[in-house]
């Protein structure tokens, strides 16, 4: 897997990395799980209250999407504003904006506040569209905007290398380094002696009479709340979770160029779109281009992901060079909404943030304010619209039918013979599902020729696998998740590792 230009640039060298156990059986007020943005700015907010909090991560800080995404601080999420009148209210879209435009205010404060270097910039954020037939969706857009009474310009033209048909514009938006600014943030979280636990997998949560016991792989731990912000809600049934989200993979590349940037952020309504910003890099100013979504585990090609990002970088930016490339993953809801509040009837005190919807620079802030509002028992004016409860009558139709289970055999891993899968003839550095005595097998050669199989079953909720060409990746299409080559899982819901069938070295061909 690629490493994305802000973990390139920042070590959380203040966090002890060798912890083994959990270090004091001492009951916490508060359990976060998770260590990206969400986690860490509500371990932020809340130990500056005066909480203690312990904070559990299964990787490192930041190793998740927040280490992988564009950076974009903005209200700006595409064209979603005649979306959210139409579907929902204008009251539901003025909130929704709102939430987010506080959301800016309040990273800035808090940068601002602990003086933590990140690169922060205020910039003007733009949604474009080169194609004709795209001006009745802008023009919506822009008539939704108006309605909600919100200033913002239509504009013909863009300081980008190429012509636009349309574009809207939000001025004083941001743009940041957001790994930079979540060690600005450990860093108080370390004065505030919030204890951090990289490397410890959350595996389980129960009730404790009034309390809960977060299990971890390095101990349990005792807490009144429990918070998770692991991107995808790792509890399999409470909450149902995987019936109304699911995944969906993005890619970006950094690039360094001697023409003139541009200043602004950008990103246009194609599907598949373009996303553009400036960013800072050793000491240069370069640009990032992202884009090429796709729902998790689609097969695609490395012309329709990097490819076609470095096609567009090289047309518009001809001396351009490579210098990063990477992708993020995002969860997304059924209305395209987040789930933000109580994870479920069943657990209260136990909260949720996710579903940002590829937003999560803002949208973790809102959650923030949301979850930290209800432990205080105040009412927060946005937490309606965002609940992790609300019933939704479903919006996004076309979703539905990737939710839905692709149930699968059971395996009896134990009768395949280790020489069929040796002989099945397949081409160095690929990977495949193969089929042997009616069983499937998940194979990958490398580029040696060393053969690594799995059993291709999900260990979420038990989803058959696809292999991703690109990254060289098992994953999930019900709900997303991922494993490497040697069935080590890297991205959730699930937290368990695949089942490995083990090949005689000797054997191999
Ligand atoms: Fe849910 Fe794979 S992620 S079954």
């Amino acid at each position: 897997m690629n490493e994305s230009i802000w973990k390139k640039t920042t070590d959380f060298n203040t966090v002890d990395k060798n912890l083994n156990e959990i270090k004091n059986n001492k009951k916490v007020d508060i359990c976060i799980i998770g260590a990206g943005i969400t986690g860490i700015t509500c371990a932020y907010e809340l130990s500056n209250l005066g909480y203690s909090i312990k904070v559990v991560e299964k990787s490192q800080i930041c190793s998740g999407t927040t280490g992988n995404t564009t950076g974009k601080i903005t209200s700006q999420h595409d064209a979603f504003y005649d979306y959210l009148i139409n579907s929902f209210d204008i009251d539901t879209a003025k909130k929704y904006l709102e939430a987010n435009e506080q959301a800016i205010e309040q990273i800035e404060e808090r940068i601002k506040k602990e003086k933590i270097d990140c690169d922060f910039k205020r910039l003007n954020s733009y949604i474009y569209t080169t194609k004709k037939e795209e001006i009745p969706i802008l023009e919506k857009e822009y008539d939704a905007l108006e309605k909600m009474d919100f200033k913002c310009e239509y504009l013909k033209k863009l300081d980008l290398p190429f012509n636009i048909e349309g574009a809207i514009c939000f001025n004083n938006q941001a743009q940041f380094n957001p790994v930079k600014y979540i060690k600005g943030l450990v860093n108080k979280l370390l004065e505030n002696n919030v204890e951090i636990y990289e490397n410890t997998k959350a595996t389980n949560i129960e009730k404790n009479e009034d309390d809960y016991i977060v299990t971890t792989e390095k101990g349990k731990i005792q807490a009144k709340y429990v918070i998770i912000a692991s991107h995808y809600p790792f509890l399999k049934f409470k909450g149902l979770y995987s019936a109304k989200m699911y995944q969906s993979m993005s890619y970006l590349i950094a690039v360094e160029t001697k023409k003139e940037l541009p200043n602004g952020m950008y990103i246009s309504i194609s599907n598949p779109n373009i996303s553009i910003r400036t960013a800072e890099y050793e000491g240069k100013q370069i640009l990032l281009i992202g884009g090429g979504d796709h729902k998790t585990a689609k097969a695609t090609t490395y012309e329709e992901s990097y490819g076609r990002l470095e096609k567009f970088a090289k047309k518009y930016y001809p001396d351009a060079k490579i210098l990063k490339k990477w992708d993020a993953e995002d969860c997304i809801s059924l209305d395209k909404l987040p789930y933000i509040g109580q994870a479920s009837t069943f657990l209260p005190n136990v909260y949720v943030a996710t579903g940002y919807k590829k937003w999560g620079m803002t949208f973790s802030n809102v959650a923030t304010n949301i979850i930290v509002d209800s432990i205080r028992g105040i009412e927060n004016p946005y937490s309606d619209i965002f609940s992790s409860l609300r019933l939704q009558p479903v919006k996004n139709y076309e979703e539905v039918k990737n939710i839905l289970v692709d149930s699968s055999k059971g395996l009896l891993i134990d009768k395949i013979k280790e020489a069929d899968i040796l002989n099945y003839d397949l081409k160095c550095d690929t990977g495949k599902i193969i089929e042997i005595d009616g069983q499937n097998i998940g194979v990958y050669k490398s580029a040696e020729g060393q053969i690594y199989a799995i059993k291709p079953i999900c260990t979420h909720l038990g989803c058959l696998l696809n292999w991703n060409q690109i990254d060289k990746t098992w994953d999930c299409p019900c709900h997303g998740s991922r494993f490497d080559y040697l069935g080590k899982n890297i991205s959730d819901p699930a937290f368990e590792d695949l089942e490995r069938i083990e090949i005689d070295r000797d054997k191999e061909v």
